[in-house]
């Protein structure tokens, strides 16, 4: 193939337009990086009011839906080359809360059509029935708010290849049955080897059954979802498809996160000047009400305040961790009995637990920088981004070894350590106990202060830039079109 090849890109939320977790960087980087070696891509997401008020994007198309008219508007994600494509209708406007969730917390009641009538237009605008004449090569889903694009594609009887990459199996988009209808969605795939699910719709089963290869985001979790226990029934199809299934690591912005140019930190800093790295503690201590103390360490956690995150066995730990001589920084939003129980360990602990519930940039740039280590009990953690921040922090892991956190994290055993190839802290177990026996290792390893210091080396030396994702990403595109010519 002469020309470049092309991707179309589809995704609910890209960084920086919209962002509710790890899915938006993903989104938000990958097209660039892609873009860098050489492929076309055209990212499309939902135009939403907020992303709407933040770029001008003129109407390219009209695309006839389940529910009236969307039009098709043409911008590029925020300083890119990048094409970005908004899917335009009304059920995308205005409205208080994020993208999924209402300010309660809760779904917003249309999800079913809103997602489905985004899918439904995208596969009218590849069937070439709208202005838009462009082929692609790949189209490549995220998600289950991407899930029926195969679907409604097999339904067109298109035969682009697809690629669908799970970034959380946890969510799966479950409707009731009658929605199958409403979404107007072939009759041919109501059933259990299509997008039926305990009767009920699957969007995500759309994906895993119709996409040509299915992607997740680390090799560990790849496997992981094979397995009753991860699979949230769905490991027998994901083993079914296993030979259609890889893992690929995300990479992090390298430009975005790096201790020497990061514009949001109290004193930029790299391996050859470590020793200011302190500063951005003292600059962290202010900024959370915490004693001045250069020398305590410091714990620190940014994250989703769900059980996935494993936030309840870190503020079940904290009656003993404080008794240990650190400080533990904590800054997340999600369900309200841990930001209440977030909240009250802040007022009782005022001297040692330090943070905010909210979801704030510049103070989770702040955490990275200032503390010493950082806390990632998952329970699952498909791939997770807060590791890979951390190490080109110099700021060192204690994680629970699953999923992407054991493939980024290198445990500190006497062989490791000798190695000069440790990088963090593995627990032994899920649950506080875990938790507190690796705080404590960390502890020990704290006082030497040289070997601690030849980890941050190692550590904030990891290559975790997107350039080796978006290659097999582009590996697998090449591979795939080549077999569709
Ligand atoms: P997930 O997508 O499961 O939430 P990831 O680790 O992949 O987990 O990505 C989470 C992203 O969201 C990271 O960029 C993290 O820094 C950011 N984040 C999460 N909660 C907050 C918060 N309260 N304030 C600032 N950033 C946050
Ligand atoms: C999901 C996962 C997280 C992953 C992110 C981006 O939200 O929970 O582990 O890093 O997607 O792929």
């Amino acid at each position: 193939m002469k020309r470049p090849l092309r991707t179309l890109f589809v995704a609910s939320e890209a960084y920086p337009l919209i962002k509710t977790g790890g899915l938006a960087d993903v989104a938000g980087y990958l097209p660039l990086a892609l873009h860098d070696l050489g492929v076309e891509v055209t990212v499309v997401l939902p135009a939403y009011a907020h992303v709407l008020e933040q770029v001008k994007a003129r109407v390219i198309a009209y695309v006839s839906t389940i529910r009236g008219y969307a039009l098709i508007r043409e911008t590029r994600l925020p300083n890119s080359k990048v094409r970005l494509w908004l899917v335009d209708h009304p059920l995308f406007a205005e409205r208080p809360g994020n993208p999924y969730l209402n300010e309660e917390g809760e779904e917003w009641p249309d999800n079913a059509i809103r997602f489905g009538l985004f899918n439904q237009a995208l596969a009218q605008l590849l069937a070439g029935k709208t202005a838009i004449t462009r082929k692609f090569d790949i189209v490549h889903c995220h998600d289950w708010q991407t899930g029926l694009l195969p679907v409604y594609m097999h339904q067109e009887q298109l035969v682009t290849p697809t690629v669908f990459t799970i970034h959380n199996l946890a969510y799966q988009g479950i409707y009731p049955a009658t929605m199958h209808g409403e979404l107007k969605l072939p009759l041919s795939s109501w059933s259990h080897d299509g997008v039926e699910f305990h009767h009920m719709l699957s969007f995500i089963k759309g994906g895993l059954v119709y996409a040509d290869r299915i992607t997740t985001v680390s090799p560990t979790y790849a496997d992981e979802i094979k397995r009753d226990e991860f699979g949230y029934g769905l490991s027998g199809l994901l083993l079914y498809r296993s030979d259609d299934l890889i893992g690929i690591i995300n990479g992090i912005d390298t430009k975005t996160w790096n201790p020497a140019t990061d514009p949001l930190i109290a004193e930029q800093y790299d391996v050859k000047r470590l020793d200011l790295k302190v500063e951005n503690k003292l600059a962290l201590q202010r900024a959370t009400g915490l004693p001045h103390d250069p020398a305590v360490m410091v714990l620190g956690n940014v994250g989703r305040m769900v059980e996935q995150k494993g936030i309840d066995i870190i503020l079940d730990a904290l009656p003993e961790l404080v008794k240990l001589p650190v400080q533990i920084v904590i800054e997340g939003t999600g369900e309200s009995r841990f930001e209440a129980r977030l909240a009250e360990a802040m007022s009782r602990w005022p001297d040692k637990v330090g943070g905010l519930v909210g979801y704030d940039e510049p103070l989770a740039h702040l955490i990275e920088a200032g503390a010493d280590a950082f806390l990632m009990p998952s329970r699952f953690e498909p791939c997770g981004l807060n590791q890979m921040y951390s190490q080109a922090y110099g700021t060192l892991p204690i994680v629970y070894p699953t999923g992407g956190l054991r493939d980024t994290v290198v445990d500190a055993t006497e062989q490791t350590l000798t190695e000069g190839a440790a990088t963090g802290f593995y627990m032994d177990s899920l649950g506080k106990p875990g938790l507190y026996r690796a705080v404590v290792e960390a502890l020990n390893l704290y006082a030497d202060k040289a070997a601690w210091r030849r980890m941050q080396v190692t550590a904030m030396q990891q290559d975790f830039s997107w350039e080796h994702s978006a290659k097999e990403y582009l590996k697998l595109y090449q591979m795939l079109s080549r077999s569709a010519e």
